[in-house]
């Protein structure tokens, strides 16, 4: 299968897919210093959970190379801070920094050369970790589905939100893989249409069965029992169990309530954040109104018109039917269970 690549990293250089120019271009952008990473998470070069603490990660490498020899500690949790401010939603990244805020406070002592190699071996290590999670995801929620089923998917939880098969897409992959064959539908997620831009043209380019629809078709979908499963990704899991995830997740939860489809969400353990209560301590971000007046550069309304952006939701748990992790498949309540998995 031919599969994107969304970043990689070679010693004080990381490239990144710049997802803001897809699906026209498929270009590359190299970056070397950790405010350049900043800048791409923030304006989305860079995106979707997992990618972005796998960035970050490798953001916080190319600090070390760029952190004065006096004041290198000093320096790391600056740029670490710097890093974690680029997006509020998505825990991963403030996960992925302070894991390698801990490598910098061990490695302080160390000669220049073998500071910088601790934390690109550990930037390397999470990078890792994110590619095998995502097959042992897939691979759980592939036990979920059968072959010819029909499954939705909303925002791109995909191989450009990951750095291998993606979360919600894995078991898409897998399956082609084994020969089955399902009817994916992607959401075309408004505002920014990563369903559209994103997971339907990673997806087709795959050679995938992927059929776009607008976010208000999937009532009709569901009524007519064309979506037997729905499997979202997601940007942070609250300790019990509500998950916040792109803007329109929530509504597709409710209908799956309705039409009793059950909705899988798929996460690594690095999006469960058990310091965060429930969805109401989840922070939301809320991005530019031109995002919402515009489709792409088009302008689709009056320049000035008042507008609510926000780019998450939150999903409250009992919408959830199971969350999938690279640990196992975790059913309700999910309160004890994730503290179980998080051990
Ligand atoms: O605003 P984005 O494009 O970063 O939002 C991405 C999502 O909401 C994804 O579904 C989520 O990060 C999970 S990615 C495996």
């Amino acid at each position: 299968m031919d599969m994107l690549q969304t970043l990689s990293y070679a010693p004080g250089r990381l490239t990144l897919l710049d997802q803001t120019q897809l699906p026209e271009i498929e270009t590359n952008v190299t970056l070397t210093t950790h405010e350049a990473v900043f800048d791409a998470i923030r304006t989305m070069i860079v995106r979707g959970a997992p990618a972005i603490g796998v960035a970050a990660a490798y953001g916080m490498a190319l600090a070390a190379y760029q952190a004065p020899e006096t004041q290198f500690l000093p320096y790391m949790e600056r740029a670490g801070a710097y890093l974690v401010s680029a997006r509020p939603t998505a825990v991963n990244l403030p996960w992925a920094v302070t894991r390698m805020l801990k490598t910098a406070s061990a490695a302080a002592s160390l000669p220049r050369p073998a500071r910088i190699a601790a934390l690109e071996a550990q930037a390397a290590a999470i990078h890792r970790e994110d590619e095998t999670s995502n097959r042992a995801i897939g691979e759980h929620l592939l036990s979920l589905l059968w072959d010819g089923c029909g499954v939705l998917t909303h925002c791109n939880a995909g191989v450009l939100a990951t750095t291998a098969y993606g979360t919600a897409t894995a078991p898409f992959y897998l399956a082609a893989e084994r020969g089955w064959k399902l009817r994916i539908y992607a959401d075309e997620t408004r505002p920014r249409l990563q369903g559209a831009s994103l997971t339907a043209y990673e997806l087709h380019r795959a050679g995938l069965d992927v059929t776009l629809i607008c976010d208000n078709m999937a009532a009709v979908l569901m009524r007519d029992k064309k979506i037997d499963a729905v499997i979202t990704g997601c940007d942070r899991v609250a300790a019990n169990g509500d998950t916040a995830n792109k803007i329109g997740t929530f509504n597709v939860s409710i209908l799956c309530r309705h039409f009793g489809v059950p909705l899988y969400i798929a996460a690594p353990t690095s999006t469960i954040d058990l310091a965060c209560p429930d969805g109401a301590h989840i922070p939301i971000e809320e991005r530019s109104a031109d995002e919402v007046r515009r489709v792409r550069h088009t302008p689709i309304t009056a320049p000035d018109v008042k507008v609510f952006n926000p780019s998450f939701d939150v999903t409250p748990a009992d919408h959830i039917a199971a969350i999938v992790t690279e640990k196992g498949i975790l059913r309700p309540p999910f309160g004890p269970a994730l503290a179980k998995i998080k051990e």
